[in-house]
């Protein structure tokens, strides 16, 4: 059994946390969006959350905050208010998101009572193959149309936005302690810098190392995490997949965030035998991430059957 503490309950307060007793805040709150329609996700934290994570942290700890595009302004203001200091923007980039938009010129035809002309049929292709499975989840032939009307020909392939391709995390941190250096702040309280040597992205084979003083381990992370390869001889940033709900047969949280991930922002803000705080654990990746990298941790989830899966995740240290 590793060294954690999930409680089933509302995460205002932490009454359970200790002050200056926190090493790293990583977290994947609601967004604000209302995304897939769930009840959680109608509004942003408030800002309490965020005064009361700075209060358990220890001075010089690093934060990381996930966020939607549409919103992260105000969510960093948020942390900005509560006295965090924004250090960075990581983006989590991949190409598999679904872009929320229609033929608008098809609206126009039907603003203008006019009947949109057919144009043959296409596939359409819902979901994914399951291993082994003959058919994808959704399969159907669907008429495709165009304008009709002179307005709606005029504006043709018109939408309302773009595919999205990448998910903010905001990187945060406490204040150092009032007249320390940040060398004296990690030596009193174990926090204040980044983890660089463990997120390092290793040299390809045969690479001419780069820059005056090449480390041996390789490059620094950048603030770019992608789930698949640039075209440019290798990736040089780190890469993880996204994963679908339906990859652990008990683990439907919508928001799934992949522990591979995960592993990423725990190696890059914290140490062996640190604690992490996770006040909105979802289905627990944050937890199953520091446990498997032996680190200690903190997790709060409200809702009951998110809170089950969580704890049998970190039970059974699922990733
Ligand atoms: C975006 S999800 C986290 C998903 C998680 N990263 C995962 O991999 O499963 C946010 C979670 O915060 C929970 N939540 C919302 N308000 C909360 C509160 N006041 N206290 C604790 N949990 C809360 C929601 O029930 C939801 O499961």
């Amino acid at each position: 059994m590793g060294d954690y503490h999930i409680y089933n309950k509302s995460c205002y307060g932490l009454d359970e946390v200790r002050k200056n007793s926190v090493h790293a805040l990583i977290t994947d709150p609601p967004y604000g969006i209302s995304y897939q329609n769930n009840h959680w996700d109608k509004n942003l934290p408030e800002k309490q959350i965020w005064s009361d994570a700075l209060d358990r942290l220890r001075p010089g700890a690093f934060g990381a905050v996930f966020s939607a595009v549409r919103l992260m302004h105000r969510m960093m203001v948020d942390l900005e208010d509560s006295g965090f200091i924004i250090k960075d923007v990581l983006f989590w980039s991949y190409l598999n998101g679904m872009p929320k938009s229609r033929d608008i010129a098809l609206d126009i035809d039907k603003e203008l009572g006019v009947e949109s002309h057919n144009a043959g049929t296409y596939k359409y292709v819902q979901g994914y193959r399951k291993e082994g499975a003959a058919h994808y989840k959704t399969e159907a032939t669907k008429h495709k149309k165009v304008p009709a009307s002179k307005e709606g020909k005029f504006f043709v392939g018109s939408g309302l936005g773009l595919k999205p391709a990448y998910e903010p995390v905001i990187l945060v941190q406490k204040p150092t302690e009032k007249k320390l250096s940040v060398a004296q702040n990690i030596i009193k309280y174990g926090t204040g810098a980044l983890n660089i040597e463990q997120t390092r992205i290793p040299y390809e084979k045969g690479e001419g190392k780069v820059g005056h003083n090449p480390h041996p381990k390789g490059r620094v992370a950048a603030n770019i995490v992608r789930t698949t390869a640039f075209e440019d001889g290798y990736d040089k940033f780190f890469l993880v997949p996204k994963v679908r709900q339906h990859a652990e047969t008990y683990n439907n949280h919508p928001t799934l965030k992949p522990v591979d991930l995960m592993h990423h922002l725990t190696k890059l803000l914290t140490w062996e035998g640190q604690t992490i705080l996770d006040p909105f654990m979802g289905s627990g990746s944050t937890g199953v991430s520091a446990y498997l990298l032996r680190r200690k941790f903190v997790g709060y989830e409200l809702d009951k059957e998110y809170f089950k899966i969580a704890k049998r995740r970190m039970e059974e240290a699922v990733i």
